[in-house]
């Protein structure tokens, strides 16, 4: 097992969006749990129809059916060099799930994507995502070329049922409750690098990548 990369953030912080590149960027499978439950929903799956009611009032999922899921997922081929984690962990018993998993064979890192509250409505209620595919636009940050239509597959974009403000609002609070606590949780274990992303899209992947490289040289230090 190579390199776990864990993105932690609020939501609309813009985990999704820097996971697209930083994919790109380190080679690594973008796992994202928001995305894999998505897909269950649309396909009417039993995992699927337990999901929804918990997702569209902006809930979390149970941790046992996150879990369940998530290492099915990791265990496919195109996670054995390693992989990208975008919403999950979410609590702190699934961060101790994972660290159990892994053990001592994977380089892990947390990277924090910072942003207050203020700007987090405004992100996720004007946010579009394709059907298609999964790549997310903004009606204001980042509009597509053609309203309504996907530049990279031509999919129709369509708005996130729990991307209605009341849920927003739910789910933010969901966050600061169950997921806040993981940025200590994994700075207590010197995982954590933090970045401010209220900054462009493309700066933010700048400082995520920049303190991935430094995080890297400081172990390389540290096993020398
Ligand atoms: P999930 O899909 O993971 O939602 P989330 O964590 O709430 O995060 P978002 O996807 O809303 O935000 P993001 O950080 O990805 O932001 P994005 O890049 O899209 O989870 C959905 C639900 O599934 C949960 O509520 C829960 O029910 C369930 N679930 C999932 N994982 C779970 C788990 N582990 N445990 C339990 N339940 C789980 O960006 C947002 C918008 O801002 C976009 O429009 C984008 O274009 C724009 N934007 C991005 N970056 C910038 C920037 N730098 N400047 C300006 N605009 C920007
Ligand atoms: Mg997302
Ligand atoms: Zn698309």
């Amino acid at each position: 097992m190579g390199r776990v990369v864990i993105l932690l953030g609020a939501p609309g912080a813009g985990k999704g969006t820097q996971a697209a590149q930083l994919s790109k960027n380190l080679g690594l499978a973008h796992i994202s749990t928001g995305d894999l439950f998505r897909e269950n929903l649309k396909n009417n799956t039993p995992l699927g129809d337990q999901a929804r009611e918990f997702m569209n009032s902006g809930r979390l999922v149970p941790d046992a059916l996150v879990i369940e899921m998530l290492f099915d997922r990791v265990s496919k081929p195109d996670c054995e060099v390693g992989y990208l984690l975008d919403g999950f962990p979410r609590t702190i018993p699934q961060a101790a799930a994972l660290e159990e998993a892994l053990g001592t064979d994977a380089d892990v890192v947390a990277l924090s994507i910072e942003i207050r509250d203020a700007a987090i409505i405004e992100r996720a209620t004007g946010r579009l995502l394709c059907r298609g595919c999964t790549a997310i636009y903004h009606r204001t940050f980042s509009p597509p070329a053609q309203a309504g239509v996907c530049g990279e597959c031509g999919g129709e974009l369509f708005q996130r049922e729990d991307d209605q403000e009341e849920v927003v609002a739910k789910r933010l609070n969901v966050y600061h409750a169950e997921t806040a606590p993981l940025v200590e949780y994994y700075s207590d274990r010197d995982l954590l690098v933090g970045v401010n992303g209220e900054q462009a899209p493309d700066q933010v992947t700048e400082a995520l990548l920049a303190g991935l490289s430094a995080s890297c040289a400081a172990d390389d230090r540290g096993s020398n």
